[in-house]
């Protein structure tokens, strides 16, 4: 049997076993480059995370529900002494590393590259990465020593990423401090779970969400740093919002000091429709539930001062313990489906472009792994400060609101 014969009975096996045999289906009138990508590409693929058991679990109602305070401002205020000196502490002492997470599509911006790369500046160009890389690099100084950067990129932008990165120089930052690493792709399926073409030699696949970045991180290349370094800490945090602190002292002292395995930064709310997960407990532990998933009661609730309770948004800002993180690993977090317009190939064959959504994505969810976490701490941080989001193309959370954030924070552009 010839190496293709017998890759093409392997994936024959793996799709039998998944009820995807249908991905075969055009095979026979492939080239054989294509005919080769495709059983790599179906040997590759993680079809056990569209199983029964991981759809009806997904189903299921969520757990009680309950408010869960949070570490206010004036708190904070306080103790700050305290927090920023340990936090210095765990930075000198080479304990914490922090992981960009840059595997999105950016699909609301109407983008086509990395987000990243997107150029904010007005009077000079301003891209977010680097907004993001210096204040990286204002942390270090403060550290008194470089902090390595993980990047998560997706089979998408991975190449354009690092492209654009060293063609900038990194901002400024030392190259040899950021590591790279991709995200696993997860199938994508019409609305009764069959996994849908989008070519004839290829699976429509998207990036599985924010929600798999430990175990990609883990399995990469750049995965022994954790231990090769003594990486206890890793802030993790999203691409898009141009005000991010990173490995700020003093969330990463308060976080420590709490003895919590995760931190979480949060903001007040400023509606009760604005676009952020809201920290909770959930069958007492903490969580979040994220506003595409908020109920209409959840939101009209109100706590004993008489304020919306669940009013605490998270920034996508965390700062987890490795040692915690190390312990869940194996365990699978549950699958968020999203239903999108998904172009692919219809029975016949032809590829359409749909107007509607036409079939189902899955993602995991960096804050499911906040529910298996024995404590969190909320962290409130001074919204206007820290949070200049960059999420679409015009209002809230553009890039000109982003630019006016920018301003008032003495940033020039
Ligand atoms: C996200 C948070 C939301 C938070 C808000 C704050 C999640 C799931 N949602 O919402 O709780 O209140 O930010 O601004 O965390 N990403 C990947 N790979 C993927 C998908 C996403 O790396 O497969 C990255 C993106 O590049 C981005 C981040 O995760 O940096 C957030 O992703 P996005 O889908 O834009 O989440 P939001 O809806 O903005």
């Amino acid at each position: 049997m010839s190496e293709r014969e017998k890759k093409l009975e392997a994936a024959k096996e793996r799709l039998k076993a998944f009820g995807q045999e249908h991905l075969l289906k055009y095979y026979g009138e492939l080239p054989e480059t294509e005919q080769d990508a495709l059983l790599s590409q179906i040997l590759a693929t993680d079809f056990s995370v569209l199983s029964p058991g991981q759809l009806a679990a997904e189903k299921k109602a969520r757990g009680r529900i309950e408010p869960l305070s949070c570490l206010e401002l004036p708190a904070i205020e306080a103790r700050r002494e305290a927090y920023e000196a340990a936090g210095l502490k765990a930075l000198r002492g080479g304990l914490c590393a922090a992981v960009l997470l840059a595997g999105g599509m950016g699909t609301r911006l109407g983008l086509s590259g990395p987000k990243g790369a997107c150029d904010i500046g007005i009077t000079r160009p301003v891209y977010i990465f680097q907004r993001l890389l210096e204040n990286l690099a204002e942390t270090a100084r403060r550290a008194l020593r470089p902090l390595r950067l993980f990047i998560m990129t997706s089979e998408k932008n991975d190449a354009e990423t690092r492209a654009f990165l060293r063609e900038h120089e990194f901002f400024g930052y030392p190259e040899e401090y950021v590591s790279f690493f991709v995200q696993d792709m997860a199938p994508c399926t019409d609305f009764g779970g069959k996994v849908l073409l989008e070519e004839k030699g290829r699976i429509a696949a998207s990036p599985n969400g924010n929600g798999g970045w430990f175990v990609s991180l883990l399995r990469s290349e750049a995965g022994h740093l954790l231990a090769d370094e003594g990486i206890r800490w890793l802030n993790v945090f999203g691409v898009d919002n141009v005000l991010q602190r990173i490995l700020d002292p003093v969330f990463v002292g308060a976080t420590i000091l709490g003895g919590c395995a995760v931190g979480s930064k949060v903001v007040r709310k400023v509606s009760p429709e604005e676009k952020v997960g809201v920290m909770c407990l959930e069958d007492g532990r903490p969580s979040v539930i994220e506003y595409s998933e908020m109920t209409p009661e959840l939101l009209a609730e109100r706590n004993e001062k008489g304020e919306p309770a669940y009013n605490f948004g998270v920034i996508l800002n965390y700062l987890f313990s490795v040692e915690e993180l190390r312990k869940h690993a194996d365990g699978k977090l549950l699958l968020h489906l999203a239903r999108k317009k998904i172009p692919c190939l219809d029975e016949t064959g032809r590829a359409v472009r749909p107007g509607e959504p036409n079939g189902l994505k899955y993602e995991l969810f960096i804050f499911d792994q906040i529910h298996e976490m024995p404590g969190c701490l909320p962290f409130e941080v001074v919204r206007e400060r820290e949070f200049a989001p960059v999420k679409n193309a015009q209002g809230a959370d553009s890039v000109e609101s982003a630019r006016r954030l920018c301003e008032k924070n003495g940033i020039a552009l």
